[in-house]
């Protein structure tokens, strides 16, 4: 195989027939939104992960948005959460008005050192917001034990982590949070095309975020309907954030393999690891002991040396048709944030981390000479770097 012949991405989807067939019944049937797909891929979502309640949105972005603006936060509270993310994660706070406050990383995982959390805690602190970097759970035990002690609320985004578990509990059980947001984009675990979902034991925030989905508005029987039996009424200020049936078709097709997509991660994550556990040049993701990681991602971490080269790594690796990828410019780095005043040097291990990181390709249909072809295409361009 020949550099020439292909390019590997760093992430994509799998979509076979019988997805394909899903979609195509639903656009033959009378629902193309509203109807019955959205319950029923709520309840798969549920049963899998073992929450009480889950609600679908139309995008992870939107989910994370919802969840939230369901807590009634107030201008000038704050939360804590990581720079090493996606900016959705902070700017679901900014839509919602309140304050992210960045707390810096662990050098390895990528996540969010919970034993700096409590220095950050002020008055104003009402959330906190951790991400499983890569699909690779955060400490969650210690999380859950600063939120209880100091009343706080925890919205957990594992919109890289459908499938991981934390000290065995799957997430999305919300075993240690309030709310567990996932995101179906097409580099994630499953895809619905752009969808999301949020999952809680929590009855109340679930009928809020039902409401939060469709504009605030409450038509089910059981309000008065005094003017008669097409009244429906606008309880709170919502949104349209509705998934439609075509897309949940989808994510109900595709959930059915998550599993085996998953297994498919990992036994790439295993094959790098066994490749790369030696090497000069990088270090290979950790797992900790209490992580079953769901591999949204491979980030491996260059060494002193080889860090300083890696825009030039970059490019010869994209050369070779390596689809690599860089995760993530801390957040507050952004010209808005920096608009906003935050300033560089604030998350030091965050910075260090992003200099260093690059994420290796690793999706479900990734075919094993796919995968040979990427740990030679490494091996080649590094070779041509001292050890
Ligand atoms: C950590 C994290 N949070 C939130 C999101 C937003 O999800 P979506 O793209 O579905 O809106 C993403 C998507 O890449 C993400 O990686």
């Amino acid at each position: 195989m020949t550099g020439n012949e292909l390019y590997i991405p760093y992430g994509r989807h799998w979509i076979s027939d019988d997805d394909i067939e899903s979609v195509v019944d639903v656009l033959e049937s009378d629902w193309l939104t509203q109807g019955p797909k959205i319950e029923e891929f709520e309840k798969e979502i549920s049963a899998y992960c073992g929450s009480n309640y889950a609600v679908v949105f139309n995008s992870g972005t939107s989910a994370l948005h919802a969840a939230f603006s369901v807590l009634r936060l107030n201008k000038d509270d704050e939360f804590i959460t990581t720079p090493n993310t996606f900016v959705a994660t902070a700017n679901a706070g900014l839509h919602t008005g309140i304050k992210p406050i960045f707390v810096d990383i662990e050098e390895d995982t990528g996540n969010l050192n919970t034993s700096k959390v409590e220095e950050r805690i002020t008055e104003r602190t009402r959330l906190i917001v951790p991400v499983h970097y890569s699909g690779h759970p955060v400490d969650m035990g210690k999380i859950y034990e600063i939120a209880e002690r100091k009343n706080l609320y925890v919205i957990e985004d594992a919109c890289h982590a459908l499938g991981a578990k934390y000290k065995g509990y799957k997430t999305g059980g919300c075993n240690y949070s309030d709310m567990t947001v996932f995101s179906f984009h097409p580099v994630k675990h499953i895809t619905t095309g752009e969808g999301g979902a949020v999952l809680t034991n929590n009855k109340d925030f679930y009928k809020k975020l039902l409401m939060s989905r469709s504009h605030g508005i409450e038509k089910r029987s059981f309000i008065n309907k005094p003017d008669g039996d097409w009244y429906y009424e606008m309880q709170s200020l919502g949104y349209n954030y509705r998934m439609t049936d075509i897309q949940a078709a989808l994510g109900i097709s595709q959930f059915r393999k998550l599993d085996k997509f998953i297994d498919r991660r990992k036994e790439i994550a295993r094959l790098y690891d066994s490749e790369f556990k030696d090497n000069p040049w990088f270090d290979i993701p950790p797992v900790r002991s209490y992580a079953s990681s769901s591999y949204h991602l491979y980030p491996i971490r260059f060494k002193d040396g080889f860090k300083e080269k890696k825009k030039e790594i970059f490019l010869k690796l994209k050369e070779e048709k390596l689809g690599v990828q860089v995760h993530y410019i801390p957040v507050y780095w952004h010209p808005f944030y920096k608009n906003m005043g935050y300033k560089k040097g604030i998350c030091p291990i965050a910075e260090d981390f992003y200099f260093k990181e690059l994420s290796l390709p690793i999706y479900p249909a990734m075919k094993g000479e796919e995968q040979r072809y990427v740990i030679e295409g490494i091996n080649t361009v590094m070779s041509g770097y001292a050890k």
